[in-house]
């Protein structure tokens, strides 16, 4: 069964629109915010719930916003990633065009907590029509007195804008999406300084994914302890899963953190295609290590996924069927992360673009059987060897798609 607490709209007619999300306890936990809760209050609801982020390293939400300094004579910033450009992801985009003011009530909660009055949603530009539905809910929630000037007579002041991105996978990277806020071309800076400490216009900055900052209401309505029910002690609530691929019924799911991966595909997404094989799962997006059939008997949360040498990711679980060519996997994921990559650092730039030459050579016809070896050399010189994470991201699924599936490879290679 679906736990629908994110998704639970989703189905009534204009669910976008504030009537209908008012009559559905919409900005009730704001309103609880404001009068029987404080900001040290609310985030150490936000810190019990163990909200760990859902944009794909999993990072718990309440310690980050706890880090961002209190007095200091700056303005703060709140940056709302909404570049959803991993491969398989797409639950952000459902949030957005299905329940827009669940995401505004996170976000202007979490301002209240942490003393900001100007927050930024960074979208990327293919979501055009979303990012005017995000306009409109704005500005209804401007007009009922939500955002604005002493919002419920709170004193609190707070306004949230839509900026558009230009297709860049690289900028939703946090501090290549700053860096794109600002105008600038989307290349990630240098860490440290954190975020939390000189972000935004050199300013303290939060940023946090769609889904994170859509779970804040129901923590702060609900109270962490039943955040934590659903889902598991260390890792609570919920996650979409975006189920793409050779199944009979692709789409999102909203199950609790830690459903078993092979009751998400063979019960809710039924299963496979055309009664075809399974012959592998990306579990959290393109960048998450491959899992061989065998492996897909585990729970979707961080800490099982990182035991099993992959990662939950984004939670976008892409299924791969007996008459997908694992080469052919090889070649859309090099060819991405080369297209993709910013170019600042050498093993990145360089690397990637030769694996996916070698891997085209393959395709070709023209593989050699030293090809594979020289994959995985250029692969693990980008591993832990770069500025920023894409290259592991980039690496990461290579060798594993490599290491796991070298007999199909090697099958494509001739003597
Ligand atoms: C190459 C790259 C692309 C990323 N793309 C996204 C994205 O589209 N959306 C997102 O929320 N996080 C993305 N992230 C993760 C962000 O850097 C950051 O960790 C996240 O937005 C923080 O929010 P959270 O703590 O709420 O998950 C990306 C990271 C990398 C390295
Ligand atoms: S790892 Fe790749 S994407 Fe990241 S900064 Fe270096 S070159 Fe750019």
């Amino acid at each position: 069964m679906e736990e629908k607490l994110l998704t639970k709209l989703f189905e009534i007619k204009d669910s976008f629109t504030i009537d209908v999300y008012l009559k559905h306890d919409g900005y009730k936990a704001v309103e609880k915010a404001f009068q029987e809760m404080n900001p040290e209050s609310i985030l150490a609801e936000v810190k019990n719930a163990n909200l760990r982020g859902r944009g794909g390293a999993g990072f718990p939400a309440g310690v980050k916003w706890g880090f961002v300094p209190k007095g200091v004579d700056k303005p703060k910033y709140l940056c709302v990633n909404a570049d959803e450009g991993e491969p398989g992801t797409i639950k952000d985009r459902y949030i957005m065009t299905h329940n827009p003011h669940l995401l505004l009530e996170g976000i202007l909660i979490a301002s209240y907590c942490v003393g900001i009055n100007t927050a930024y949603i960074y979208i990327r530009g293919e979501y055009e029509n979303v990012a005017l539905g995000l306009e409109k809910a704005i500005a209804e929630a401007n007009a009922k007195g939500y955002l604005g000037k002493n919002i419920l007579n709170s004193g609190f002041d707070c306004q949230i804008y839509v900026h558009r991105g230009a297709g860049a996978y690289i900028c939703g990277e946090e501090t290549a999406l700053l860096e794109s806020l600002e105008g600038k071309r989307g290349n990630p800076r240098l860490k440290p300084p954190f975020p939390a400490l000189v972000g935004l216009f050199q300013s303290p900055t939060v940023i946090n994914n769609i889904e994170t900052l859509s779970n804040v209401p129901k923590i702060i309505l609900n109270g962490a302890e039943t955040f934590v029910q659903t889902g598991l002690p260390k890792d609570g609530g919920t996650r979409i899963f975006g189920v793409s691929g050779m199944v009979k019924k692709p789409g999102i799911y909203e199950m609790p953190v830690g459903t078993n991966l092979k009751e998400i595909i063979f019960e809710l997404a039924g299963g496979m295609k055309d009664g075809k094989t399974l012959k592998a799962v990306i579990p959290g997006g393109m960048s998450a290590p491959i899992l061989t059939a065998d492996e897909i008997d585990i729970n979707m949360d961080f800490d099982s996924l990182a035991e099993a040498k992959s990662m939950l990711g984004s939670a976008a679980i892409i299924v791969i069927d007996e008459d997908t060519s694992i080469l052919d996997v090889l070649k859309i994921v090099t060819k991405f992360y080369s297209h993709e990559s910013c170019g600042q650092c050498t093993p990145c730039r360089i690397g990637t673009k030769w694996i996916n030459k070698t891997v085209q050579r393959i395709a070709d016809g023209q593989g050699k059987i030293e090809d594979i070896d020289n994959i995985k050399r250029l692969a693990k010189n980008i591993l832990g060897k770069t500025l920023c994470p894409l290259g592991d991201a980039a690496a990461l699924p290579i060798l594993s798609i490599v290491n796991k599936f070298r007999q199909e490879i090697e099958s494509y290679i001739g003597n």
